[in-house]
């Protein structure tokens, strides 16, 4: 079998390897079907049940109630960009926090129906933090708060929701969903990209408040509208029914490992060695983000020069650790250890750095 090394990639990103043992085992034929998942129909009682068990796993992972619905979506969490306003925004006023590119660019789309109020952004001094509370201009008539829960080009993440009253929640969680439980009943709405935490590219996963359905409005394109997608079980038209199967598989994994605290406890392990090593650097290593702010899922950090940073990432990728190159806003190195990410890779790579350090230094 051909050597697998280590994706530190910030999505598409690893996934677990017994979760992709089981899909190339399955992919010939599923048990008692006779049939790939990539052959069967999405309106088969086989495909009736990998749904229902996606949906049951990722409900009792995230102790989700029966007040909210589920939906496999397509079109990225960019296409939740536009999907959000346009079902939520009915008095054309929302709150967005800008903490990074990606809520630049639901800032860009939400524009495009109502008025945004930008509550707070980190923008100077390059997203290197997540705004305190108190830095947030709020309005309580606003249709709803948008943010992002953890912005992978900067590596930073909020570690606790901002507080927002009785203004719905809505947030992009794509990079750090299902990194550690949260409180769902807080929220109104929370999107997510698949591609991280939770399966393949092509697959986004939303859950909505029941009564946030109420807001969309029958003229809405079908397809943009979160109450047809609700009122069909996301089989409106043909989902991605391979990246719903696999994050069915990712759920079993997850449940497998002991839950969202389990979870926790091991990416927590995996940041802190990484983060340690930066700080204990002597300043040859500097990360990004402030400490208060540093993500537990995309770690950021500089060298001196872009010369030396472009020699580390060449000799990482020849040792095995793939994906090291820091997005161009940040530049320097990205570590994406989403909850695949193996202990070992991190400390493998934290010895590599030590001893880059040893001869660069
Ligand atoms: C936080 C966040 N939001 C949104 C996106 C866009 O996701 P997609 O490519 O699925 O549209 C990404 C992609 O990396 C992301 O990290």
């Amino acid at each position: 079998m051909e050597k697998r090394i280590y994706n530190f990639a910030a999505g598409p990103a690893i996934l677990p390897e017994p979760v992709l043992k089981e899909a190339q085992e399955q992919l010939w034929a599923l048990p008692g079907v006779g049939m790939s998942i990539l052959e069967i129909s999405h309106r088969s009682k086989t495909f009736d049940k990998i749904i229902a068990e996606a949906k049951e796993g990722l409900k009792s992972l995230l102790n989700i109630s029966d007040d909210y619905e589920l939906l496999f979506l397509q079109g990225g969490a960019s296409l939740q960009f536009s999907m959000v306003p346009l079902n939520l925004m009915i008095n054309k006023k929302a709150d967005y926090i800008v903490t990074g590119s990606w809520s630049k660019k639901a800032v860009k789309e939400a524009k495009r129906v109502g008025t945004v109020n930008i509550a707070a952004s980190t923008e100077d001094g390059n997203f290197k933090r997540i705004p305190k509370q108190e830095e947030l201009k709020l309005d309580p008539q606003a249709d709803y708060v948008h943010f992002t829960s953890n912005n992978t080009i900067f590596g930073t993440e909020w570690h606790k929701e901002p507080e927002v009253g009785n203004v719905p929640l809505v947030c992009d969680a794509s990079s750090d969903i299902l990194h550690k439980k949260i409180d769902v009943n807080k929220y109104a709405l929370i999107y997510a990209g698949a591609q991280k935490n939770m399966g393949p590219s092509g697959v986004t996963f939303v859950i909505i408040r029941k009564d946030m359905l109420e807001r969309s409005s029958d003229s809405l394109h079908t397809m943009l509208n979160y109450k047809i997608h609700v009122e069909n079980n996301s089989l409106y038209n043909t989902p991605n029914t391979f990246g719903i199967y696999i994050i069915a598989l990712v759920a079993k994994w997850l449940k497998n490992l002991g839950g969202l605290d389990a979870m926790y406890k091991i990416n927590k392990e995996k940041a802190d060695v990484l983060y340690k090593c930066i700080d204990e650097s002597g300043g040859y290593y500097k990360g990004h983000a402030d400490k208060d702010s540093r993500s537990l899922m995309n770690i950021t950090f500089n060298l001196a020069t872009e010369e030396l940073e472009k020699k580390l990432v060449s000799e990482a990728t020849a040792a095995g650790f793939d994906g090291l190159k820091g997005h161009r806003s940040v530049g320097g190195l990205r570590a994406s250890i989403y909850n695949a990410f193996p202990k070992k890779g991190v400390d493998d790579l934290v010895s590599f750095m030590k001893d880059f350090q040893r001869k660069n230094g």
